[in-house]
């Protein structure tokens, strides 16, 4: 079986600058694979890519047999892939309930409303709060809004760029339990991460990147539990 995902000797450069130097992975179906590395590793620059935002100077981004790299990035919601950006980007002055349906654009069906219930499910907050302005919202609950809004579109391959960022130990729980509990409902996930324990805990197989080059992959397990991921990673030396 071919994977769902298939990411090959990717280059992607920002004028001169060459942010992604040749990197391949993939992603099977099912799986939570996880992309590590510190800032400027060229971790948003993949995803960006992988969702049309950017476009690769050399290689190939396979989804499920498709060839992504010229299709438009609305196209490739359509087709099943949802990007939770960085930073999470979502619109404070519109509800919770607005930022959520922007995540249906793309639907050609009618059927939003049991997706609005199942992103309630997944975080009843959303539900209490639906009517209130998003940017009143702390950190912890943008992060749930942005993946809420990502499902929204039913995506088969869901990315998640750095859902930790800044959270307290307990919202990033809550967060990661959320990436496990996506995976049992079905969602395959690629997720990007600094904090390599809580990311490789729950990832099926992990890829570490630095200044643009894969430098070491395995089953989450086998990189937790790596000295050279330790020492860079783990702040253990
Ligand atoms: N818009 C941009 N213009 C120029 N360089 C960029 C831009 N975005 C990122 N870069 C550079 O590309 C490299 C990879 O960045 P990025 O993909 O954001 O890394 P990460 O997400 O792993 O922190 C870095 O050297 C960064 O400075
Ligand atoms: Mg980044």
């Amino acid at each position: 079986m071919s994977a769902m995902l298939e990411v090959r000797d990717l280059e992607v450069s920002y004028g001169k600058i060459k942010a992604v130097k040749g990197i391949s992975f993939s992603v099977d179906e099912g799986e939570v694979v996880t992309l590590i590395g510190t800032n400027g590793a060229g971790k948003t620059t993949t995803l960006r890519t992988i969702s049309g935002l950017l476009r690769p100077s050399a290689g190939s981004i396979t989804f499920q047999g498709q060839d992504l790299t010229k299709v438009e990035a609305h196209d490739i919601v359509q087709l099943g892939l949802a990007h939770s950006p960085e930073g999470r980007r979502i619109f404070p002055r519109l509800t919770v309930e607005e930022n959520l349906l922007l995540g249906a654009f793309s639907r050609k069906d009618k059927d939003i409303d049991s997706d609005l219930q199942a992103a309630f499910e997944l975080f009843p907050i959303l539900e209490e709060r639906r009517a209130q302005p998003a940017g009143t919202f702390s950190g912890g609950e943008q992060q749930m809004l942005a993946m809420g809004r990502a499902m929204m579109s039913r995506p088969k391959l869901l990315m998640l760029d750095e859902p930790s960022m800044g959270l307290s130990p307990l919202m990033m729980k809550r967060i990661m339990t959320t990436v496990t509990t996506l995976q049992q409902q079905g969602t395959t996930i690629l997720l990007v991460e600094q904090n390599a324990q809580a990311a490789l805990k729950r990832a099926t197989k992990g890829y570490v990147l630095e200044v643009g080059k894969i430098v070491l992959t395995g089953s989450g397990e086998e990189l937790l539990t790596s000295e050279d991921v330790r020492k860079a990673y783990l702040g253990e030396d």
